[in-house]
């Protein structure tokens, strides 16, 4: 075996932390999110609201990439991208999707699955106009997901944006946000001797289930 396979089996995690038991779960996951995203942001977890989102495409062809959750409301998990990106492609053919949290630092995850539909425009160009001037200019300036022959003709793209919007920029009409609609959202918590603490909830007419799975 290689040294780095040898490595690869000696990278081994105990998962020491509080336990989750059924009796302190909130009946709602919405709220049980709330809880556990303030607990990641109390310990100073590196970018709390990171997750990855998953897509699949018509034809069945996963992929994954990171995005940053910008608001919990109306019970929906709410991201902002490029409506002309892979992964809108992806859900534009398949509205379903899936968001990770990794919190490994708290031997924390939280897995949300569900279906994902654009926001209103006006909600969006408001929280565009909250973001500092060079992430507006830099949504104008990529064509997410496009080939770029250089670095240099990005960069150029961003000079262009910045001398035609100077420190206004709009929102791009290519711009804008998701909002996942849960259905299951499931909390995991490691425990010792991989005998993890693992809560799935279901979404039912007006309520959610509550089932604990083995690790
Ligand atoms: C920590 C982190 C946060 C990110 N947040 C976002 C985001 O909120 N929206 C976004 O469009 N891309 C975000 N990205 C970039 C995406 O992961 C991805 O590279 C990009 O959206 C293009 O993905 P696509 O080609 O699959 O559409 C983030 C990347 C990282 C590492």
């Amino acid at each position: 075996m290689n040294s780095i396979t040898d490595d690869l089996h000696a990278m081994r995690e105990h998962y020491d932390q509080a336990p989750l038991r059924k009796a302190d779960l909130n009946a709602c996951p919405l709220k049980q999110f709330s809880v556990w995203l303030g607990d990641a942001v109390s310990a100073k977890v590196y970018d709390p609201n990171a997750c990855s989102l998953s897509t699949v495409n018509s034809q069945g062809q996963p992929s994954a990439r990171a995005v940053l959750l910008k608001a919990l409301e109306d019970g929906q998990f709410i991201f902002y991208t490029n409506y002309n990106s892979r992964k809108a492609s992806h859900l534009t053919q398949n509205p379903n999707a899936c968001l990770h949290f990794p919190w490994f630092a708290l031997q924390r995850q939280v897995v949300v699955t569900g279906t994902v539909s654009k926001i209103d425009s006006l909600r969006a160009e408001e929280y565009f106009n909250s973001r500092p001037l060079q992430s507006r200019l830099g949504a104008w300036a990529s064509s997410q997901s496009e080939e770029v022959d250089s670095r240099e003709s990005l960069e150029k793209s961003y000079l262009d944006a910045k001398e035609k919007f100077g420190g206004d920029p709009p929102k791009p009409p290519h711009w804008g946000g998701y909002a996942l609609t849960p259905e299951t959202i499931e909390f995991w918590q490691g425990g010792p001797s991989r005998l993890h603490d693992r809560f799935f909830y279901q979404s039912l007419e007006n309520s959610w289930s509550i089932r604990r799975l083995n690790p």
